[in-house]
């Protein structure tokens, strides 16, 4: 979806920053010389409206807290000469610290070269470069982004005693709903640790987030993404009272549990109406989001990475991961709209862009481990008479991998169910019209492995403490240049031998024992970040040798689904979870931040593997298909007329996934529960499902770029007695006056019927789905 709004400005009077284009406006101000105030994040403002500071920060400061004297001129000693005395703890600031005055949580942490941790920023310079300027060695928009000219704003604050100085980074585009946002920490002069032997510059950093926003006073509610394996992202709604209220993980990987994403709205805010405002990390490790409501009712918001410790020193910053802040007038919509366009503009590589992913058909599920190459060529073959266009060998291909207990590192082809290797049997899957790809697991390493007998000392462990297994495996030490440079080869012998154009890249446990035996003490606090970094570089480079290979993210599922990851991956193995019914809430939860078409969605038989649930194919197939359509079964093994169903699936996927590369994705219905978890609270809840509430009823939509095309699906999983299940309006049609046509039925609707009067899913009975496909006359 293309927008074209006013483009980006950023205007600065040397004292305010006003950084926006047609979709925000973000202002900083100085105040009192020193201190970098936050005035405003909404609505796009004028570029001259008057914006008060003293009406935004001053709040009379009761006696028992620490103030500062007023006035730009103003120090301690000659204090009575300043107009008044304020609190730091009543500031709204761009980037808080902890120590002097402000008791509130700090954007930075730090123990300085003296081991004191009282820390003080004030502002000193600024800056503005065309262009994007991104953190070293982490994900921003790709080079060839599509959302216009880009101006970074980089204001620089200092300790004023000389310890740390924090260059805050702010990138504005023409064509981007999102304001990008990272810091860059330095230990300043002032730092020296005299009882250190080298005289260096010591500060240890503890915390530093890539974004922290003060709220003005006001009610707010948190929405987050909370779930575990095969029940990742649902959307969690929570009331902010007083205190801090996070989300967050320190297992090394975004994770299945949560999400690096945070989002803060009014009370009232539904899919379609009140104010959110919503951060995003682009990053894939340890991380941690929230809020905290101060004493006055105001709202720090913030977002950055966790469990990370590391040195900094004059010449050798620390660099956040940047994060993207959206602001939405139009609710959770307006919200996903500014993601998706973000998303497919300026973080997915170009070439994937405008490419609609190809329906899939998995081994997994169809095989698991029972793989040869006769099999493969006969899942290709059936696979095409369903419409399958890739096939993907997954895990079992090599080494003696029979189970999961052994042989991840040994990367080599098992010989007993390829005799002739790999090659032929791409060779027999393209012969069916088919690409091909494989999986593979590269960042791990069984105990029971060749690669993990001749380097033992190439896993994360701590000395002395034996490492703990999870699915019978460990982690290789990606912090370690040797271990990503071994993967590199490892890798690309692989995509050459094979001939694969796909790769499903898993990562299948969490980080225990996170500490590199080739680190000195003072950089196993850097364990985790460095091994992020050393995956971005191994990716970056694989991805450079092959660009025609398409990398898929996958981690057990979708336990490092993120923004980082998806400048590599523009397609996610969203879940393992493969049943319907527990599919709708995790697609329609992932789909508060990712485009319909980087959530692969998988048609599995019956009974689900995961759930032990039977859905009929119909309604298995539409519960996958507005996302990245593929199947995850042996066809031979379905009947007759599922099979017939799954042709059908596959026809039509083709048809509308041009139409959703460019088009839009709705959310119509809520996720079950009490009324759906961005829904507004109580009774609200209603207005953003089919009327009936029947508590779990889901429904969402794809529309053509131009509005001349909708596909419109809806779900009720489970039958009630007595019970209407209302009708499902759709709102925000591109043309009010239009009519539309039902593909399948004929029958034609009016615009204004459909928005007001809306469609009726009918039907008796569980598992309930539905398609209207209109076509605009
Ligand atoms: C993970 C993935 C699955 C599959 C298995 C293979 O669980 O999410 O899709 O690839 O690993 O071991």
């Amino acid at each position: 979806m293309m927008v074209s709004p006013r483009v980006a400005e950023l205007r600065s009077d040397g004292r305010t920053f006003h950084l926006g284009n047609g979709y925000f406006s973000y202002v900083m101000h100085i105040l009192d010389g020193r201190y970098l105030t936050h005035l405003y994040w909404g609505a796009p403002l004028g570029w001259n409206a008057p914006l008060d500071p003293d009406s935004f920060i001053l709040v009379a400061a009761p006696e028992y807290l620490a103030t500062v004297p007023r006035g730009e001129d103003a120090t301690e000693g000659d204090w009575p000469r300043a107009q008044s005395r304020f609190s730091l703890d009543t500031l709204p600031f761009e980037y808080p610290v902890w120590g002097t005055g402000d008791q509130r949580r700090g954007a930075v942490e730090a123990t300085l070269g003296d081991g004191t941790g009282a820390m003080a920023l004030e502002y000193r310079s600024y800056e503005i470069h065309d262009g994007v300027r991104r953190p070293e060695d982490l994900p921003l928009l790709r080079d060839d982004h599509n959302l216009g000219g880009a101006t970074t704003l980089t204001v620089h604050l200092a300790d004023p005693r000389g310890d740390v100085a924090v260059a805050l980074h702010y990138v504005v585009l023409d064509r981007s709903p999102a304001l990008f946002r990272w810091a860059s920490i330095t230990a300043g002069e002032g730092s020296q640790d005299a009882s250190s032997r080298e005289g260096a510059s010591v500060v240890e950093i503890h915390r530093a987030e890539s974004a922290s926003v003060d709220l003005p006073t006001d009610h707010y509610d948190m929405v987050t993404l909370a779930g575990s394996w095969a029940r990742e992202r649902h959307p969690v709604r929570t009331v902010l009272t007083p205190g801090r209220h996070t989300v967050g993980t320190r297992a090394g990987a975004s994770s299945h549990q949560t999400s690096p994403f945070v989002a803060v709205c009014e009370p009232e805010s539904t899919e379609r109406t009140g104010e959110v405002r919503a951060m995003a990390l682009l990053y894939s490790g340890s991380f941690e989001a929230g809020a905290d409501v101060d004493q006055y009712g105001r709202c720090r918001m913030t977002i950055g990475i966790d469990g990370y410790r590391g040195t900094v020193a004059p010449d050798d910053p620390f660099q956040t991961p940047a994060a993207a802040l959206v602001y939405s007038g139009t609710g959770f919509t307006g919200m996903s709209d500014a993601f998706h366009t973000v998303v497919r503009e300026g973080i997915v590589a170009s070439r994937w862009r405008s490419t609609p992913r190809k329906t899939t058909i998995n081994t997994w599920e169809a095989m698991y481990f029972d793989l040869n190459a006769e099999r493969i060529a006969t899942l290709a073959q059936d696979g095409r008479k369903i419409g399958a266009e890739l096939l993907v060998l997954d895990d079992g291909w090599f080494s003696r991998r029979r189970d999961d207990t052994t042989s991840l590192g040994d990367w080599w082809v098992n010989r007993d169910l390829f005799p002739e290797g790999l090659g032929p049997v791409a060779d027999a899957v393209r012969q069916e019209g088919l690409e091909f790809g494989i999986w593979i697991e590269p960042e791990m390493v069984s105990p029971e492995s060749d690669l993990y007998r001749e380097h033992p000392e190439w896993i994360l462990r701590v000395d002395r403490r034996k490492p703990t297994q999870a699915r019978n495996q460990y982690t290789l030490d990606l912090s370690n240049p040797a271990v990503v440079d071994f993967l590199f080869e490892t890798v690309s012998t692989i995509l050459r031998e094979s001939t694969a154009t796909y790769v499903k890249w898993d990562m299948n446990r969490q980080m225990t024992e996170a500490a590199s035996p080739i680190s000195r003490r003072h950089d196993q606090g850097s364990v985790m970040h460095r091994y992020i970094l050393g995956l971005y570089d191994l990716m970056a480079r694989l991805i450079t040798a092959f660009p025609h290979v398409l990398f898929e993210g996958c981690a057990g599922g979708g336990g490092r689904m993120d923004l980082g990851l998806a400048h590599f991956a523009p397609r996610f193995w969203t879940s393992d979870q493969t049943d319907a019914v527990e599919r709708l809430d995790i697609q329609y939860g992932s789909s508060l931040v990712f485009p319909p078409e980087m959530m692969g969605a998988h048609v599995s038989t019956v009974p689900n593997h995961v759930t032990g649930r039977t859905t009929p194919a119909w309604t298995r197939v539409l519960t996958a298909l507005a996302f990245s359509y593929g199947y995850e079964l042996d066809p031979a093994e379905q009947n007759v007329e599922d099979r017939a169903t799954f042709v059908r699936g596959s026809e039509l996927y083709r048809r509308l996934r041009d139409v959703a590369m460019t088009g839009r994705f709705v959310r119509l219905g809520s996720p079950s529960g009490a009324g759906g978890a961005v829904s507004a609270n109580g009774g609200a809840a209603a207005r953003t499902m089919i009327a009936g509430g029947d508590g779990g009823s889901r429904a969402w939509m794809i529309v053509a770029d131009d509005g001349s095309e909708l596909f419109i699906f809806a779900f009720r999983p489970l039958a009630r007695p007595n019970e209407d299940p209302g009708a499902l309006r759709i709102p925000s049609l591109p043309v009010s006056d239009a009519i539309f046509r039902d593909a399948d039925t004929g029958r034609r609707y009016a615009a204004a019927h459909l928005r007001t009067r809306g469609l009726r899913l009918g039907g008796s009975g569980d598992f309930q789905a539905r398609l209207w496909h209109l076509i605009r006359e």
